[in-house]
Formats: structure tokens, sequence, C-alpha cells
């Protein structure tokens, strides 16, 4: 199915449980759209930050017996859960047919609102099964495993600022994230957690239908290719107008391609609306804010750390 080899690498688990952490990321130039949807081959590059500490933990152990558990949050999932099923059509790509295994997996973000818990959810169990099994693989191999499981998942297993490389080969050898080396400790991200509901249509059917109805997505591949560069010179200049101007741009279009789809999907909340307008009007006012969104209502700002007493004043962010 895929370039997965575990060729010399260890076929059974070497320790008695894995265990890893991966932060979430969010897309400052985003991933909305696939050249393949099995391997979560993407149409354009992304690059994303991640959020210190803010993210999922995992736990992976072998155990005897007929199926998996799956503990989300101390919670037991049914194994028939679209989201175990999930996971464990992920696992088979690596395991004997035999092995099962209990995961207990600890998010500390609001699971599937649009807050990238799957992309640090299947970066987690990557990294978890990379120590269980002691395969040593290098971060690049990690990101493309982790990909499988989720597309933006490749940018996690890595922290600061990541770009994912769209690749070409029909196998995705060549999709992955590396990270940019690049620190600015200065620039926060601000979530604002507006619904903890599940989303009401998951991001991987939104961007199907986008690519096949929307009108608009014709010029989304040009526009990435336009952000990403002005996005890096953002980075490179540490110009946090550029950059915020950038981000809530790409991710405004971002939307619009889902709004010209048929039938059109529309994430925001009243909520929404009212935050995006209040950013706009304090920006007005003179306070360096920004925002983007991803496939959900809620809504991450971008600041410097200098204002972020001010903007703690008019939000109250996780
Ligand atoms: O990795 P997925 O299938 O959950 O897609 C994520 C898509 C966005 O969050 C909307 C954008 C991105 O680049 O993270």
């Amino acid at each position: 199915m895929n370039f997965i080899t575990l060729q010399n690498k260890n076929q059974q688990p070497i320790k008695s449980q894995g265990e890893a952490f991966a932060a979430t990321n969010i897309a400052l130039i985003k991933y909305w759209g696939k050249r393949d949807s099995h391997l979560n081959l993407p149409l354009t590059n992304s690059l994303s930050i991640s959020v210190d500490g803010k993210g999922t933990h995992t736990v992976i152990k072998p155990i005897t017996g007929n199926t998996d558990v799956i503990f989300v949050n101390k919670e037991k999932n049914s194994i028939e859960s679209s989201f175990a099923q999930r996971i464990i059509k992920f696992l088979d790509l690596f395991r004997l047919p035999q092995q099962k295994f209990e995961i207990q997996t600890e998010n500390n973000i609001p699971t599937a609102a649009g807050l990238a818990s799957s992309a640090s959810g299947f970066a987690a169990l990557t990294l978890a099964l990379n120590d269980l099994y002691d395969w040593q693989f290098d971060k690049k191999t990690l990101s493309i495993f982790a990909r499988l499981g989720s597309g933006s998942a490749c940018r996690s297993v890595y922290n600061g600022f990541v770009e994912w490389q769209k690749g070409s080969l029909a196998d995705g050898s060549d999709s992955f994230a590396l990270p940019l080396d690049i620190s600015w400790p200065e620039l926060k991200i601000g979530l604002l957690i507006l619904s903890s509901a599940e989303k009401p249509i998951s991001s991987r059917i939104a961007m199907q239908r986008t690519i096949e109805t929307s009108s608009s997505y014709q010029q989304w591949p040009a526009l990435v290719e336009k952000d990403l560069a002005l996005l890096k010179t953002a980075l490179f200049n540490k110009d946090f107008t550029l950059l915020g101007e950038t981000a809530e741009h790409n991710a405004i279009a971002m939307h619009q391609t889902m709004r010209d789809a048929h039938p059109t999907i529309d994430y925001d909340l009243t909520e929404t609306r009212a935050i995006k307008e209040k950013v706009k009007s304090l920006r007005k006012q003179g306070l360096p804010i920004y925002c983007t969104q991803d496939a959900g209502p809620n809504i991450k700002l971008l600041y410097l750390a200098d204002d972020e007493a001010n903007i703690k004043k008019h939000f109250s962010l996780f």
C-alpha cells in the first residue's frame, strides 16, 4: 500500500511500553486538499507553528487478547467507533497480525474541534511506537509515518516552525515535514475555545468536497505558493505585521474555498464571527493582533509577547 519498510527493524516490541508526547500544531499556511487520499499526500506545501505544552500524551502497551483496548482521556472507547477504527487501521500498518495493544491517550486540548488533536494524536502514537519497538527511526521517517494517520500530524513530530514538503512521488516517500531553523519566542499563539463539540463535518470530507465542487479551489495552489513565500520572508525578518496579514489572509481564503463548495461548508458559529470582528476592530484601534482558523469554529490568535497582558484583558485564552 505504501512505502513503509520495517526491514532490519524490530518486528516485536522491545519494551514493556512505549510513551511519547507531541504538541499540536497550528498552520499559518494551510494544508487544504490531497493528491492522494489514502496516503494523505497534499497538493501544496504548508507551514505551521507548534503550541508548546498543548497536545497529546500517549502510552502504548502490548497485551494478550483478541482486540485492542483504547482509552481517550481515561475513558474506554468502543472498538467499533470511527475513532478507534482509524487508530487500529494505522497500527495495522506497522505490527505483526496477532499483536494487540492497550493505548492510553490523553489530550489537553478538545478532541476533533478544529484544534488539531488528530495532528498531535497521530504524531504521539507514531513516536510511542518508535519507543516501544526501539526502531530509532529519524524524524523525517517518523513524519512520513504520522502523515499516514492524519496529514497535519506529519508536522507535529517536531516543535517550532515546521514546513511540510508536499513531494511529488506516488508512494509519498518525499512528502514529509522538516523543521525551519528559526527561533521567534516572542511570537505567541492564543487558543480561543468557542466550542469543544465534535465538528459537524470532518476535515477529510470537507477537503474532498471542496476539491470536487468548489469553484474557487482552482486558485488555491497558486495562492498558497504566494502566501508561503511571504510567510517565510516574515519569519526570516521577524516582521509580525507581514506574518499576521499573510496567515489571516490564508485562513480566510481556505474558508472561502469551502463556502464555495456544494453543499456549502461553513464552520463559523455566531461567536466565531463575533471574535473575528473583534480582532479586526482591536487592530484598527492599534493593537497588533491577527487570527487564524482551521476546520472548526475555534479561533487562534497571533500576537507578540509584549502585548500578551493587553490581549488577555480582551479575550479568555485557553
Ligand atoms: O490533518 P487533517 O486531515 O486533520 O487536516 C487538517 C487541515 C487544517 O487543519 C484545516 C489545515 C492544516 O494545515 O492543519
